[in-house]
């Protein structure tokens, strides 16, 4: 048996993904296989869709029986399912001193006697308690990274408390990278990933190319729905952290496109627009600047669009003179934005191309 942890601080570098993807991988090879999931989030269960469940908790923190508390998934594959009452387990790991050890010794000791081939273990992003129980109980240490400037710099940190941890104890501090969303097309990822092998030499795994489908947040109904439209209309909010996703869309839309019928026309529609706070004027800013005449106007932040399906109504028969419908008057004394700006513009499409 094989232990591996998948560990990287940083969020959504592919971590869950390459957990469920290689996982069911030894699975279909007719490895028995179970996955761990020792992140709150829960996000294995999402992935796998299967329900989340307390199984962490209950087997460190309760103490039952593994066997017990693994659910079959698939053929040769279970699953050590999560919630946010793992958190327990890291409560109670920052508590007792031998916590980790004691984590690390069980998983092996049990996932033994299940006569398990493959152990993979899936964490949240961060650098904690949990993660250096996970780092004791592995074999292999494997970072998920993806090749952009602002992720690798966290690669140091992770591998440097690798080497601490195996130093004081008894795991063998192997580890692998696995860069993840390589992008064929540009030159930023490649790049990136030299400097990964001039670093680490052999010890880069192969990378993962980025890949719609690995996405569920674009997944075949997605593409079936991109391929009968005529305009993909994308909603974001302004946020920084929102704003990133944006141009995987995009970039999704125009590959779609180019193998397709469809004509890959999309517009953006900016949501939860505030306008006395800079930030989301900012962004919006920056979207313009990007995608220019292809940002639809802004639709203000507006509680009147939360109340209205309550109360069994649209919000042009709940409120029609409200911000999120009529936009927002500007200081030039302009009408900026809202539902019925873009009902109009929208209007004018039906009519032609
Ligand atoms: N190679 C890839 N190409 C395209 N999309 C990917 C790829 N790998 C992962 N994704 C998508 O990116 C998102 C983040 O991936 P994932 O959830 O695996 O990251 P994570 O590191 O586990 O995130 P977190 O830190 O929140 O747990 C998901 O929507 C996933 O489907
Ligand atoms: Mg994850």
């Amino acid at each position: 048996m094989k232990v591996f942890a998948f560990i990287n601080q940083k969020g959504g570098v592919g971590k869950t993904t390459s957990v469920v993807t290689l996982g069911s991988g030894f699975a279909l090879k007719g490895y028995s296989t179970l996955l761990v999931d020792c992140d709150p989030q829960g996000h294995i269960a999402t992935q796998l869709n299967i329900s989340k469940a307390p199984g962490v908790r209950r087997w460190y923190y309760d103490e039952e029986p593994l066997e017990q508390v693994v659910v079959q998934v698939r053929e040769n594959l279970w699953v050590l399912p999560g919630d946010k009452t793992t958190d327990r387990v890291l409560g109670r790991m920052r508590e007792e001193q031998w916590g980790a050890a004691e984590f690390a010794d069980r998983l092996r000791e049990e996932s033994t006697a299940l006569e398990m081939d493959a152990v993979l273990l899936d964490l949240a992003p961060s650098l904690n308690h949990l993660q250096i129980a996970a780092m004791l109980a592995s074999d292999y240490v494997i970072i998920p990274t993806r090749l952009r400037y602002t992720d690798l710099d966290g690669v140091n940190e992770i591998t440097r408390s690798i080497t601490e941890t195996a130093r004081r104890s008894r795991m063998p501090g192997r580890y692998y990278l696995l860069p993840t969303f390589f992008d064929r097309v540009t030159k930023e990822t490649h790049q990136r990933l030299v400097e990964l092998v001039d670093a680490f030499g052999k010890q880069v795994l192969p990378p993962i190319p980025q890949d719609v489908r690995l996405a569920p947040s674009l997944n075949h109904l997605q593409i079936a729905a991109m391929l009968a439209s005529d305009y993909v209309i994308i909603p974001t909010r302004l946020r920084y952290t929102d704003l990133d996703g944006v141009n995987e869309i995009t970039r999704s839309i125009t590959e779609t496109a180019r193998r397709s019928r469809m004509p890959g026309r999309y517009y953006l529609l900016p949501t939860f627009f505030d306008r006395v706070t800079k930030e989301t004027h900012q962004r919006l800013v920056e979207l313009v600047d990007a995608f220019g005449k292809q940002v639809l106007p802004p639709i203000p932040q507006d509680v009147r669009l939360a109340e209205a399906p309550g109360r069994g109504m649209t919000v042009w028969e709940y409120a029609p003179q409200c911000q999120a419908i009529q936009g927002y008057i500007n200081g030039s004394g302009k009408t900026i934005g809202g539902y019925a700006a873009i009902l109009e513009e929208l209007i004018a499409l039906l009519g032609g191309v």
